[in-house]
């Protein structure tokens, strides 16, 4: 029988501790020992890729405005980290380029195409191909549309699609598409979902772990994996278990 695994997946990067979406957060996640960081890809008005959670910039950054109606050069000159704490005052929003450059070989990606930008599934795919990344990560999305257009477009890619709830249409719908990975927000998340979703063949990842407390339950309730604001809590809790950390 094979030991049971479970991704402590970094959101945002360690975002419990840093600016959300930005290197300071993703470097405190690999220096925690994480191997997976799970971030969000929006674009600029004139076409980059950029790592941002919110449609618009003004949670976590000092500016105003859509992401999508800013350039680059715009989008780069704010400040995404003081918000935070002033100690990070500095950090900028991350192209997702530079990205793939900077955690080359260290890390395991899962990417969140967001935002409602045409096409944004493929061209975040190409500068995955291009970069050569393409065994380091697993693509997701809450919306449909993206999903299918991931699976239409990078075949070779593992997905996973992110839900709020699970009725009877998701499991014959994510079989079509022949996805690995279903995406249960937390709250949802029983050992009875996780049996079922894992004996129709799909991992099964969990989102939306807000405390500790749930991320006990998910443990519990026996998932492949987890999103986490705070991976070293998870990586400890796993440590003391007989379950094997990825
Ligand atoms: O694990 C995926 C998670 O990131 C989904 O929620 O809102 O943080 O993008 P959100
Ligand atoms: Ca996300």
């Amino acid at each position: 029988m094979n030991a049971r695994r479970c991704l402590v997946i970094a959101h945002r990067g360690a975002s419990t501790y840093a600016p959300e979406n930005t290197f300071a957060a993703f470097d405190l996640a690999l220096n925690m020992g994480v191997l997976h960081i799970e971030l969000d890809v929006q674009q600029s008005c004139d076409g980059h890729l950029v790592v941002i959670h919110d449609d618009k910039v003004n949670r976590t950054t000092n500016g105003d405005g859509e992401v999508a109606a800013l350039t680059l050069g715009e989008l780069q000159s704010l400040d995404a980290g003081a918000w935070f704490n002033a100690k990070f005052a500095g950090e900028r929003i991350p192209t997702f380029k530079a990205l793939l450059d900077r955690y080359r070989g260290r890390a395991h990606l899962h990417v969140e195409i967001k935002g409602k930008t045409a096409r944004l599934s493929e061209r975040t795919v190409d500068m995955i191909r291009q970069h050569g990344w393409a065994k380091d990560v697993t693509m997701t999305s809450f919306q449909f549309d993206k999903i299918e257009a991931l699976r239409a477009y990078a075949p070779e890619l593992p997905s996973g699609w992110l839900l709020r709830d699970i009725d009877d249409t998701v499991i014959p719908r994510a079989h079509a598409l022949g996805l690995t990975q279903l995406c249960p927000k937390a709250e949802t998340v029983t050992p009875a979902l996780v049996a079922r979703l894992r004996e129709a063949g799909f991992d099964v990842r969990a989102w939306g772990v807000a405390n500790e407390e749930l991320m006990r339950r998910m443990v519990n309730a026996g998932v492949d994996g987890m999103t986490v604001n705070f991976p070293d809590k998870l990586t400890a809790l796993l440590r003391e278990s007989p379950i094997n950390i990825q």
